[in-house]
Parts: structure tokens; C-alpha cells; sequence
């Protein structure tokens, strides 16, 4: 019988050990850049420590200086970040990262799978609604919602079209919370289900109404409002106040009120 130790061919596969074979961090850095999830920042890499994201490798520039501000922000997280961050030179982060933070603190982490978020999104009962945004165009309202949906206990945010709700400027906009929600981008024809509440001008004045837990909260486009398909697929249209002349409120703010009205303790 061969023996599994030294024959390759017969090792199980194990990408995520495969990937922390390097014991230097940059070179680590370089070959994982391309498919893990940049965590750029203090703030970004707290959140996902806490919401249990595996972290490959983290860097800062001043190991002193971050583990300080864990002290003083989040004690907590103490003995993984001192444990995860390695320090190197301020030219070698600065060469990592695309644009340097303030704090100096970068790492990558292991996206979670589709198949994780797809059975997180399509478990019930469903004790939190899942946000989903129609063929959304601005990546930084895309990172304000998932950090109100992490924020509201959402079980998730679904997009529709073709922004990768992943993209690094989004995972820098909701600060790491990506790990705190199930991201995921569907058709409208994959939406998890629930009835689905599209929030509209011309909708039924929300106040009125209660939100299920259950609800699939639907939000349009920046530019062109919910599409025909989401339109389609809606089983009530929802406004929120709004005075005459003014056209609409911003996407995130949008949210930030539905998720809000949704969590009041009579319903709304
Ligand atoms: C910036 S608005 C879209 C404006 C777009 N020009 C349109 O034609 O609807 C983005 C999304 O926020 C939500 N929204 C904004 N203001 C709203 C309001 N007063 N009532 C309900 N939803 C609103 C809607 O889902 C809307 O599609």
C-alpha cells in the first residue's frame, strides 16, 4: 500500500491549507491576492474576525500601533488580531494595497461559497428579511447597504445585474461586513422566497404596512428604479414618505429606512 504522506496523488485536497503554505507574508500576499477578499483597514479586518471570516493574511505597517487600536476599539479581537498580523515595511504595504488606509492594516480572507450563501438565503422559517438591489449601479450605496443589512441582523443582500456585490470597493464600503450577511448575486428568477415588498414612489405609503420577517425587500436601480422583471415578481409596491416635487430618496438611505421600519417594535 502507498503511503498517503509521500505520495502526493493520494493527499485529499485541501485548498485552504494549500493556500497558508507560505510562511512570508507577501509572497503569501502575491499568489492569494487575485482570489481571496480584500480586507482593507483596521475596521474591515475586525468585522471579519468577528463574523468568523477565515483570514489568510493580514499586514500592517505598524503592529504596535494596530494592536493599540484593538485595545482601545476592540478588545475582543485582541488575541486573533495579535496573532494574524504580521508587520512589514510601510513600502512593501503600501505596494499591496491599492489605495493606502489611514490605519495601515490590509488582509485577505476566503470568500464564503455560493453554496453557503445560497442555503443560508433559502432557509426557513426566515426570522429577518433579505434585501435584495435590482440591477444596483454605485458601489459605494452597495457597501452602505450590506453594512445596514449586517447592521439590522438581514438574513442577506442579493444583487441583481451586473455589479459583483464582492468588488473591493463594496467590501470597503460595508467595512468588512460582508461576513455578517449572506452576499450573493442572483437573477430575479433565483430570489429566495417570501413575499416580495418593492419599494417604489408609487407604491402603498409603508406606513401603513407591517413587514414580515420573512419579506424580500426589493430596491431599484440609482438610475431606472426596479425593473421589469423585479416589477413582475412583486407582490406589493411600497413608498415611503416623501414631500411633492421631490423625486426620490438615495439608495442606502432607501434601505436604511425599510430595514428600520421593518425592525420598530409594532411593525411600523
Ligand atoms: C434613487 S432611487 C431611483 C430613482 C429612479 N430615477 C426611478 O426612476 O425610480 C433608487 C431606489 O430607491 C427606492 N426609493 C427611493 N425613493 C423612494 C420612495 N420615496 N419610496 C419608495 N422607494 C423609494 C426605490 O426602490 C428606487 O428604485
Amino acid at each position: 500500500m502507498k503511503d498517503p504522506a509521500s505520495d502526493p496523488t493520494d493527499r485529499v485536497q485541501d485548498p485552504v491549507g494549500d493556500r497558508r503554505q507560505d510562511h512570508d507574508p507577501v509572497s503569501a500576499w502575491h499568489r492569494l491576492a487575485d482570489t481571496s477578499v480584500l480586507l482593507d483597514g483596521f475596521h474591515a479586518l475586525k468585522h471579519a474576525v468577528r463574523f468568523r471570516a477565515e483570514v489568510l493574511v493580514a499586514v500592517t505597517s505598524d503592529r504596535q500601533a494596530a494592536l493599540a487600536l484593538t485595545d482601545e476599539l476592540a478588545p475582543d479581537v485582541r488575541d486573533a488580531l495579535d496573532a494574524l498580523l504580521v508587520e512589514v515595511p510601510e513600502a512593501t504595504y503600501r505596494s499591496l494595497v491599492p489605495r493606502p488606509h489611514p490605519t495601515a492594516v490590509a488582509a485577505l480572507a476566503v470568500r464564503p461559497s455560493r453554496e453557503a450563501n445560497l442555503r443560508a438565503l433559502a432557509h426557513t422559517p426566515r426570522t429577518a428579511p433579505v434585501v435584495v438591489l435590482d440591477h444596483p449601479r454605485n458601489l459605494g450605496n452597495a457597501g452602505a447597504v450590506i453594512r445596514l443589512a449586517a447592521g439590522f441582523g438581514a438574513t442577506g443582500v442579493v444583487t441583481t445585474g451586473t455589479l459583483d456585490p464582492w468588488h473591493p470597493t463594496v467590501v470597503r464600503g460595508g467595512a468588512g461586513l460582508h461576513f455578517a450577511t449572506a452576499v450573493e448575486r442572483l437573477t430575479v428568477a433565483e430570489l429566495p422566497s417570501g413575499p416580495v415588498f418593492a419599494l417604489d414612489p408609487d407604491g402603498e405609503d409603508i406606513r401603513g404596512l407591517k413587514l414580515p420577517d420573512d419579506a424580500v425587500l426589493a430596491f431599484g436601480s440609482e438610475r431606472s428604479g426596479l425593473s421589469v422583471d423585479l416589477r413582475a415578481r412583486a407582490d406589493h409596491l411600497v413608498s415611503l414618505p416623501m414631500r411633492p416635487q421631490v423625486s426620490s430618496y438615495n439608495l442606502a438611505t432607501s434601505v436604511a429606512m425599510t430595514l428600520f421600519h421593518w425592525s420598530a417594535p409594532q411593525g411600523g
